[in-house]
Order: C-alpha cells, then sequence, then structure tokens
C-alpha cells in the first residue's frame, strides 16, 4: 500500500522545480583573463560591471583582505541582482554567499544589530579539518548471519571481507555496521570506505573490475580503482560550517535543532566571544582555517543610519566577508535622518566602498536578454512577434517585457498555437498595462472628475497620515 504513496511524492518533488527571475543566469561569463563575453552563462552586456565583479570573485578567492565593500549602483533593471547572482554562481559551492534584502532587518523578533550580525556571521565559513582512522578497500563479500532465534537482544552478526590491491581481510561486522551497511546499499564489487571511530560507511563507487555486470548499474555509477597498499589509513576529513551555525549549535538556550528550525533568535555576546575565540584557537593548531564569503544586501537604501553604522564598524573586523551592497536611487534622504546622500548611504560609509555602476542596455542586448528569457520560460516566439516583444520593452521597461513572455504563451496555448505570434503579444500587451499606462490612465481619470476627488483624495491622505502618527505615539 505504501509503495504508491511514495511515487507520488517524488512526482510532486520533480514538479515543484519552478522559474525564478534569475535563473537564467549561471555565472558571470568572463573569460580566464577577466574579459566579459559578449553573451556567455546566461548574461548579456554590462560588460564593465561584469569585469568588475570578476575581480571581487578574485578578491573573495583570495581572502586575505578583510572588510572589502562594493555597491551596485545604477536603474531599475539594469540588472543589479543578476550580477550579484552570476557572482555568487562564480563563486562556487565552497565559498559562502548570503543574500538579503534591506528591508529584511526590520524584523520584530530581534534587533536590527542582530539580524545584520547573524548575516555577517552566516557569510564567514570555517573549515574544520580531522584526521581519522578509515579502512577503504573494495568489499569481497558480505555476509551476514540470520540467528534462528529471533528473540536473541543484538543476535545480529556478520562478517565483511575486504580487498586492496596487496591485501585481504576479514572484518567482523556488529548490528550497527551491519545496519549501515544496508542502508548505503552496499554490495560485492563496490569500493567503501569505513570510518573507524563513528562506524559511518561511505561508498566511493564500483570497482573497475566490475564493469562487465551490467545489471546492477544506474546511469550515475562511479567506477573507480581497486585501491593499493593498506587497508587502514588516516585521512583527512572536513568539513564547513558558517560561524553562525557554530554560535547555534553553541547556544545552551536553542540547541542545534533551532537550525532546522530557523528560529534562533537572538545570540548572545558572550557565546560569540567565545566562540571567535575557540576558532582563532583552531586556526592556530591548523586544525580550521576561515573562508571568507560574500554578504549581498540588495535595496541598501532600505537600511536606516544605525544599520549604516554598524556596518562601517563591522567591516572592520578581521572576519568581515565581503559586502555587496545594490541600490537604484539616486541622491536621496538616508533613513533616520533629515540628511540627504548619494544611494542613501552615508558618505563616511560610501567612502570605503568600491562603486561599480550599472548602464541601461542597448536595443540589441536587450533582444538577446529577451531570447534567453525565451528559453528559460520555454515559451517560442516568431521572429516578428520577438522584434514586437523588444519593441515593447525599449518603451516599458525590460521586466514588464519579461513578464509578457509566460502571459502570451498562455494566449498563444488557448488559440492552440505553438508559437507566441504578433496578436498574442497584443492582447497581454492590451490586457495588462505598464507603469507609464497606468500612469497616464490615473492622470485622465482624475481629470475626468477633477472638482471633487482631488480634494477629497489630499483630505484622506492627510487623515490617514494623523491617524499613523496617533497610533505610533500610543504604541499598542
Ligand atoms: N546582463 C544581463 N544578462 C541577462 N539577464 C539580465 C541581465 N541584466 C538583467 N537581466 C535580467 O533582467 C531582469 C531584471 O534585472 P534585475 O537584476 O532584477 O535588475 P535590478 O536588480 O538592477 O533592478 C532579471 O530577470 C534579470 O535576471
Ligand atoms: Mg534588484
Amino acid at each position: 500500500m505504501s509503495i504508491p504513496k511514495i511515487t507520488q511524492e517524488v512526482k510532486d518533488i520533480t514538479r515543484i522545480e519552478r522559474i525564478g527571475a534569475h535563473s537564467h543566469i549561471r555565472g558571470l561569463g568572463l573569460d580566464d583573463s577577466l574579459t566579459a563575453r559578449a553573451s556567455s552563462q546566461g548574461m548579456v552586456g554590462q560588460r564593465t560591471a561584469r569585469k568588475s565583479m570578476g575581480i571581487v570573485v578574485h578578491m573573495a578567492r583570495e581572502g586575505k583582505i578583510a572588510g572589502r565593500a562594493v555597491l551596485l549602483a545604477g536603474p531599475p533593471g539594469s540588472g543589479k541582482t543578476a550580477l550579484a547572482m552570476g557572482l555568487a554562481q562564480a563563486l562556487g559551492s565552497e565559498t559562502p554567499f548570503v543574500s538579503i534584502a534591506g528591508s529584511e532587518i526590520f524584523s520584530l523578533e530581534m534587533s536590527k544589530t542582530e539580524a545584520l550580525t547573524q548575516a555577517f556571521r552566516k557569510s564567514i565559513g570555517v573549515q574544520i579539518s580531522e584526521e581519522t582512522e578509515v579502512v577503504e578497500g573494495e568489499v569481497v563479500e558480505i555476509q551476514i548471519d540470520r540467528p534462528l532465534d529471533k528473540g536473541a537482544a543484538g543476535a545480529k552478526t556478520g562478517k565483511l571481507t575486504l580487498k586492496t590491491t596487496d591485501m585481504e581481510t576479514v572484518y567482523d561486522l556488529g548490528a550497527k555496521l551491519i545496519d549501515n551497511l544496508q542502508k548505503e546499499k552496499v554490495q560485492s564489487k563496490d569500493i567503501i570506505t569505513l570510518d573507524k571511530a563513528t562506524g559511518k560507511i561511505t561508498k566511493l563507487g564500483r570497482s573497475l573490475g566490475a564493469t562487465g555486470d551490467f545489471d546492477a548499474m544506474g546511469a550515475s555509477t562511479r567506477f573507480v580503482q581497486t585501491p593499493q597498499g593498506e587497508l587502514q589509513k588516516r585521512k583527512e576529513v572536513s568539513h564547513t560550517l558558517s560561524l553562525h551555525e557554530i554560535d547555534v549549535i553553541n547556544s545552551r538556550s536553542q540547541g542545534f535543532l533551532a537550525l532546522f528550525a530557523g528560529d534562533t533568535g537572538e545570540i548572545k555576546s558572550e557565546v560569540r566571544e567565545q566562540i571567535d575565540l575557540k576558532v582563532a584557537g583552531w586556526r592556530e593548531e591548523g586544525k580550521a582555517t576561515i573562508h571568507p564569503g560574500v554578504l549581498f544586501i540588495d535595496e541598501v537604501h532600505m537600511l536606516d543610519i544605525e544599520c549604516f553604522s554598524f556596518l562601517n564598524r563591522a567591516l572592520e573586523s578581521d572576519m568581515a566577508p565581503i559586502l555587496i551592497m545594490a541600490s537604484n536611487r539616486g541622491i536621496t534622504r538616508i533613513r533616520g535622518t533629515d540628511y540627504q546622500a548619494p544611494h542613501g548611504v552615508p558618505l563616511d560609509l560610501l567612502d570605503r566602498t568600491l562603486i561599480i555602476a550599472t548602464e541601461p542596455y542597448s536595443d540589441e542586448e536587450i533582444s538577446k536578454i529577451l531570447e534567453i528569457r525565451c528559453e528559460e520560460e520555454d515559451v517560442a516566439f516568431t521572429e516578428k512577434a520577438k522584434t514586437l516583444l523588444t519593441k515593447i520593452c525599449t518603451t516599458t521597461s525590460l521586466r514588464y517585457a519579461i513578464q509578457l513572455i509566460t502571459a502570451s504563451s498562455l494566449v498563444a496555448q488557448k488559440r492552440k498555437a505553438y508559437e507566441v505570434d504578433m496578436i498574442d503579444l497584443k492582447k497581454v500587451y492590451e490586457l495588462f498595462v505598464d507603469v507609464k499606462r497606468s500612469t497616464q490612465f490615473l492622470k485622465d481619470y482624475q481629470n475626468e472628475f477633477m472638482y471633487n476627488t482631488q480634494e477629497e483624495v489630499d483630505a484622506q491622505e492627510d487623515e490617514a497620515v494623523a491617524t499613523d502618527n496617533k497610533s505610533m505615539d500610543t504604541t499598542e
């Protein structure tokens, strides 16, 4: 009965795979000399900015100098977030990349600075290495004795024969090891590693000598050489945790389960101090290496003056990651003050920041980006429709045009066409208005009802502001 249920679950999981706004971006599209290719890894144009981001990748890889800050500044839809996503891909899975939006900091559960501290510490990886004794070899035979009397406690025993090219040994198996072997579905001719301390079994692959047995192979079967020399070895194993994860595991009030619940609350500063000391100790002993990552704060103008001053300070720590910020604001008020500053970021922070400007795209670049998006969303356009979409994009915005891709494909499906044509595109263009037309519509609407509504709206707005202030004063 339970088997059909499981297959259903598997199906559901594969169906969930969704396409995000930046899913077409697979890197920065740079060559070895850091020059941006015209179109590569889903990235188009914006070459200077991409080149600069390539240098940031190198800064992160080197990881020697802490506390670098970079600001991506440019108009909406010029690819700032896309560049950050490309950077994350280019860094690879080893380097931590943490992405937050400026407004996320303002949560009720913790203070702004705690939220920022957690974000900072999430983006610092600590690689801890240990030496353990392992047994590594090719499985010759697994023999499990089934006791006749099932009631006998701990009766499961067995023998495991492992070999290298030079030797062969028989090991006695206890119940735990038998369970582990069965869990990993180990069979003869597998190459395995057995951690002596923990009993953990890792399958490295199939023996090259088993290439003839086609019956037991999946597409992902890996073939490896039978190990040489001794069966017992000392092996270095390493795992990487973020500083934040170490904090959570060690803060007694929450315990490590909080990692899965995501509900970590505030972490005491004493805990953090102790952990910093501990990690420094490990580094001296050569047990741990620090991998500073990247913290990306999108819409950074949403932070207020307190957050900015915190950032200034935090960047001075030798455990600081590379900070990348993005903003589409011009000269505007710094949140929490009455002062204006470029991008809404205080000058003292800007002063220590490398600024990368993103420029609006040319028509050619736009049509290339749209083409890539069509491919990503699995929608086919006729040539004429493609030209029209590019035209729509130049008069409206890149984001609006991207939205039209799926919408128009749904309209095309309705008339049972495989390709989106001009009529489908025209239809959705009429159905969904862009910002310009929407504003125009509001203006027209105002003109028609000029005498009463405008004043009414003003009065309502005043009232809303007044009640807002009141509720702030009383803080219910
Ligand atoms: N150079 C580019 N190459 C490919 N796709 C891009 C590029 N620039 C922007 N895009 C895509 O266009 C859309 C809008 O860009 P986005 O990065 O969100 O702009 P911003 O963050 O500057 O407002 C996104 O779907 C993004 O992936
Ligand atoms: Mg953005």
